[in-house]
């Protein structure tokens, strides 16, 4: 029997908060509750601490295979966990890119033989992500669970009609990056979330749309929504806390907004319209980011980013940034996680929420540094990550680079 219990600690999910001690027990919630005394248990001591269910990204760049100067399974695995995520949607564009079973396989098979957190391939809705002929869904659906060409919006209607109306045959969702070329961005981003919208409406395909950045598409979805439409959104942590008057122009896709569109995307989090905050963590080389390759190195930093500017600014509730990174996305792609309830799988963060850092490129286990944070004071440092009941990350530490079983570092109860 393998019991971790964290003793005494404050408890956040979406639906509430509560004091006491928390057992997960071969992997799963086993008891909740006070006083737990647990024979051959490993104990956490949760005093001083804040244990919320662990993240779940919905939209990472782990760049493997085909970058691995970039970033590659181990490492982004490492920031998921330093990040407090231990479930990881990745995209396509790799090179290959991940458009056949083959490619699929690899991520599924080396990410789980790294054994760390999850990684979830999506896989691309064309060829090559050319935009011009479609991936051979029905050989990725099996090892899937999402289908989209993110980097690049799929331009072609008669692609995206074709691939909706496959997608949903699968019982698969697709995630489109909206983005028209030729047009001035916030109207191609608008002009492709009214089309997808209007093709799942068509076709029952159920689509997410991806970083979101331009309140006209924002009130689309809202009123799509409202209409019933099969549709999810999210936002990443970079547009809902980094405006470009202050930011400027760091390179990233879609670009940061002014401090009105900024606004309106934390208000349209508020009041329903985002299902989930996701990372698009997009690590790049120093060589990369000169030339102006866009994105930002985001999981580890995803957390105390929205805790600082938005949980402590008494913007949002703890509950309901859980709500947001963790239920949210766990919901949209079928897992058993986001909440701490029994029978839920046993992932959890504990989080020292006054504990506060000066971000430094030294903080990030990612390859890529390419942040526009560096410089900046955060709070909410993540202090352990555990899968599955399995501590992946204490203090600095990471399993399968600094332990090999996490009985060497908890001590027992
Ligand atoms: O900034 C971005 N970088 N946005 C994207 O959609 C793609 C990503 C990347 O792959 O670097």
């Amino acid at each position: 029997m393998n019991v971790l219990l964290v003793r005494d600690v404050r408890v956040v999910d979406a639906l509430g908060e509560w004091r006491g001690d928390v057992a997960i027990q071969d992997g799963v919630f086993a008891a909740l509750g006070r006083g737990f005394s647990w024979p051959g248990a490993l104990v956490l001591e949760g005093e001083g601490r804040t244990l919320l269910p662990a993240f779940v990204d919905l939209h990472a760049h782990f760049r493997d295979p085909g970058f691995p100067e970039k970033e590659d399974l181990l490492t982004g695995s490492w920031a998921a966990a330093h990040g407090g995520f231990t479930a990881v949607s990745v995209m396509a564009n790799t090179l290959p890119p991940c458009d056949s079973p083959e490619v699929a396989r690899y991520v599924r098979e080396k990410a789980q033989a790294l054994g760390l957190v999850e990684v979830y391939p999506v896989g691309a809705v064309t060829q090559g992500l050319s935009g011009q002929k479609l991936a051979d869904l029905r050989a990725l659906a099996p090892l899937v669970w999402a289908f989209s060409d993110d980097g690049k919006g799929v331009e072609r209607t008669d692609l995206m009609l074709e691939a909706m109306r496959l997608a949903a045959a699968l019982g698969k969702r697709v995630l489109v990056h909206p983005e028209f070329s030729g047009v001035e961005r916030a109207l191609g981003e608008e002009l492709m979330v009214a089309r997808d919208l209007y093709l799942a409406r068509l076709t029952g395909a159920r689509l997410h749309l991806q970083h979101l950045s331009s309140p006209g598409s924002v009130e689309l979805v809202r009123k799509a929504k409202a209409e019933g439409v099969p549709a999810t959104a999210e936002v990443t942590p970079h547009h809902l806390c980094l405006a470009q008057e202050v930011y400027g122009d760091y390179p990233v896709n879609p670009p940061l907004p002014r401090e009105p569109a900024r606004r309106a995307l934390v208000e349209a989090l508020k009041t329903g319209v985002f299902d989930a905050v996701a990372t698009d963590h997009a690590p790049h080389t120093p060589e990369n980011k000169a030339q102006g390759a866009p994105g930002i190195s985001g999981i580890e930093t995803a957390f105390p980013l929205l805790y600082t500017r938005l949980v402590r600014e008494g913007v949002i509730t703890l509950a309901e940034l859980s709500r947001w990174l963790s239920l949210g996305p766990a919901t949209i792609m079928g897992l058993r996680k986001g909440l701490v309830r029994v029978g839920y799988d046993g992932d959890c963060v504990l989080v020292e929420e006054d504990e506060n850092f000066l971000l430094d490129e030294t903080f990030f286990f990612s390859k890529g540094k390419n942040t526009p944070l560096l410089g900046m004071r955060l709070f909410g440092r993540i202090w352990a990550t555990i899968h599955r009941g399995e501590v992946i990350y204490l203090e600095g530490l990471l399993r399968g680079r600094d332990y090999d079983d996490h009985r060497q570092v908890v001590r027992k109860g």
